[in-house]
């Protein structure tokens, strides 16, 4: 290992003590000893938890702990639900617990799961006759369903499996470049990897049958598979979430100051700026993320994959547009959102992370779709509480009230200021140099008296 330098071959081979030595030596300013202190704090007093933490990822020196908390009160297709959500974010958890306290004297939210169709894709190149192709493709499907039974006999115990497949031609956009499109059910999992072992074997079926068929000639028997992988584009895997009641039962905000009438036009407003402008439709999808994302890690499943498929799904016309809508319509006002969420309640991190365990549990151990309810709704509830924000008080005066406790402790306040400064901002907008000045005021009496 080469010392001092910011190369290093053989960093994964190293023990964690060694690993974190030779960052701090390299790459930061503390000490090695402190900084091995700093990460030695984060570790797990239990050495099997922490070997299993280690395991999900490699080069892993310590853990970074994200907050786990509870939006309570969700009341879901008519069962109650305490939803865990892990997130960094001051006001989702907030937020997501007051909008579904909100619509539990409404009705609740209702959900429904269209379909959990997952699609994958083996990409090749084809140098001969089209048609040629697609009479032998139609020819081979049920031989290809055939080659991946070992990998699938499982899964079609439990109801899933391939579902079907289809050949597109897309050389007019690439030459001679085809896919090989599969769809899938994979019932409870995500079922990544039970997808991509099935491409793999597609793939490799696929040019092996082409080679050895007397149908094409020596240069068409030359197919070139490029990959094969699963689309994190799942716009069948769809959920609907939707909150709805008459316009007087949504109740005055901002004191009686504003009607509900006049908050339900503004709200419906608001929706439909994000249908048409992508710039607000982007932080507004944000703000839906900022709930789902926290249910999907919370749950242990793959938020980036969850994350991707929501911003593709949310330009599918073209334009980018926001994924929740709203009407309102013969005095009834209706919100509604529309996401696939490709996720699982088996297999993967679901059932090996001990809180992603617990997190399950806490919500009644769902199946798939139920999860994929459960997660609509907090995402329909945090952008019901952020357009309800913007569109009554604006968005920094609750923004800022639960920052208050992060700038309190960027300014090192002790419990006493913490309470003080909390009671005194109860009524007040807060800012950094507001606080700033009540901490030097209150640290200017305190040492005077
Ligand atoms: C902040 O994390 C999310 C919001 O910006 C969402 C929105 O604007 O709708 C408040």
């Amino acid at each position: 290992m080469k010392e001092n330098e910011k190369e290093i071959t053989g960093f994964s081979k190293l023990n964690k003590r060694d690993k974190i030595y030779w960052l701090a030596k390299n790459f930061l300013y503390a000490s090695p000893v402190e900084v091995l202190k700093e990460f030695a704090e984060y570790w797990h007093d239990n050495i099997e938890a922490q070997k299993l933490l280690d395991g999900f990822s490699e080069n892993t020196l310590t853990n970074f702990p994200v907050p786990f908390g509870i939006a309570p009160n969700f009341k879901i297709n008519d069962l109650m639900y305490a939803v865990p959500l892990v997130t960094e974010e001051s006001s989702v958890v907030a937020a997501a617990s007051n909008a579904a306290k909100y619509w539990l004297s409404r009705g609740g939210f209702k959900a429904t799961v269209a379909s959990t169709k997952k699609v994958g894709q083996v990409h090749f190149t084809y140098h001969g006759n089209k048609e040629k192709l697609f009479r032998f493709f139609e020819g081979i499907k049920d031989e290809l369903k055939k080659d991946v039974k070992s990998i699938t006999a499982k899964m079609e115990e439990r109801g899933g499996g391939v579902l079907d497949m289809e050949l597109i031609d897309l050389s007019h956009l690439e030459p001679d470049y085809y896919q090989l499109r599969a769809y899938f059910e994979t019932v409870d999992s995500m079922g990544a990897n039970f997808i991509n072992s099935c491409l793999e074997v597609f793939g490799e079926q696929l040019a092996q049958k082409v080679e050895t068929s007397v149908v094409f000639n020596d240069t068409e028997k030359e197919i070139e598979i490029v990959m094969c992988i699963l689309s994190n584009y799942t716009p069948e895997c769809v959920v609907t979430a939707e909150v709805s009641c008459k316009v007087d039962e949504l109740g005055t905000f901002e004191n009686g100051n504003i009607s509900a009438e006049e908050f339900a036009w503004k709200f419906e407003r608001a929706i439909n700026i994000a249908r048409i402008d992508p710039y607000r439709a982007t932080t507004h999808n944000k703000g839906i993320m900022n709930g789902i994302d926290a249910v999907v890690i919370a749950t242990g499943n793959d938020f980036r994959a969850v994350e991707a498929c929501a911003h593709t799904y949310a330009c599918r016309d073209g334009v980018y547009r926001s994924l929740s809508e709203c009407k309102v319509e013969n005095g009834v006002f209706t919100f509604w959102l529309t996401i696939p969420i490709a996720i699982g309640t088996v297999g993967g991190l679901t059932s090996l992370h001990p809180l992603a365990k617990r997190s399950l549990e806490l919500l009644g151990n769902p199946n798939a779709k139920k999860l994929m309810e459960i997660i609509a709704c907090v995402g329909l509830a945090q952008n019901f509480a952020a357009i309800r924000s913007l569109t009554t008080t604006g968005i920094q005066a609750g923004h800022m009230k639960m920052h208050l406790t992060n700038i309190l402790a960027s300014m090192k306040a002790s419990d006493e200021e913490i309470l003080k400064a909390k009671a005194y901002f109860e009524d007040k907008l807060v800012s950094v140099s507001g606080v700033r000045e009540f901490l030097d005021k209150a640290r200017g009496l305190k040492t005077n008296s």
